[in-house]
């Protein structure tokens, strides 16, 4: 995975549009991987799903609380991803009152399986969704990797701790001591 460049995809994403009117003004917004990744050093975590109880108790607060911290590491921005479409996106950010951390919908998802991270959980009745890794993803290309351990299809556990931010963070940090 080290050295490769993400794949190029269209992410289709809902924004704001007062122009739009009425009580919902949101549109369409296709956002491509060179929007989220080109010139950027970035961190990117990807789940399994929006508003499941890990990843909304720890790793999307702790990442949201720890971006200072990761600015100061040399990183522009921290992106979320799932295998879930915009609305789920967008109504998990709303309840997670993010500031930091940006989410992306990856809901067809292309970006996941070209990642070579896409597994089954249909055992949660969850269909295609997203192994749990983190990666610091610089100008595009993938600089650091962060794998959760036993890559699998119907995975009867849910190993988290390799993609943590706080393990993420200790890295970088020691990279810059070593350096
Ligand atoms: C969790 O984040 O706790 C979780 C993720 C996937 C399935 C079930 C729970």
């Amino acid at each position: 995975m080290l050295g490769r460049k993400v794949p190029s995809v269209t992410f289709r994403t809902r924004v704001r549009d007062e122009a739009v009117g009425g009580s919902n003004p949101f549109r369409w917004q296709d956002v491509s991987s060179d929007d989220y990744f080109a010139g950027k050093r970035v961190v990117l975590f990807s789940l399994p799903g929006a508003f499941t109880p890990t990843c909304s108790t720890y790793q999307l607060p702790d990442f949201e609380k720890l971006a200072a911290e990761f600015r100061a590491e040399g990183i522009d921005e921290i992106y979320c991803i799932s295998v879930n479409d915009a609305f789920v996106m967008n109504a998990w950010g709303k309840s997670q009152s993010l500031e930091n951390v940006k989410l992306i919908p990856d809901g067809s998802g292309e970006f996941t399986r070209k990642m070579g991270m896409l597994v089954a959980k249909d055992n949660l009745g969850f269909g295609m969704r997203s192994w749990r890794y983190g990666a610091v993803i610089n100008n595009g290309v993938v600089e650091q990797w962060f794998e959760e351990e036993g890559y699998s299809d119907n995975c009867d556990s849910d190993p988290y701790g390799v993609s943590s931010p706080q393990n993420i963070l200790d890295a970088l940090k020691s990279q810059k001591i070593a350096a």
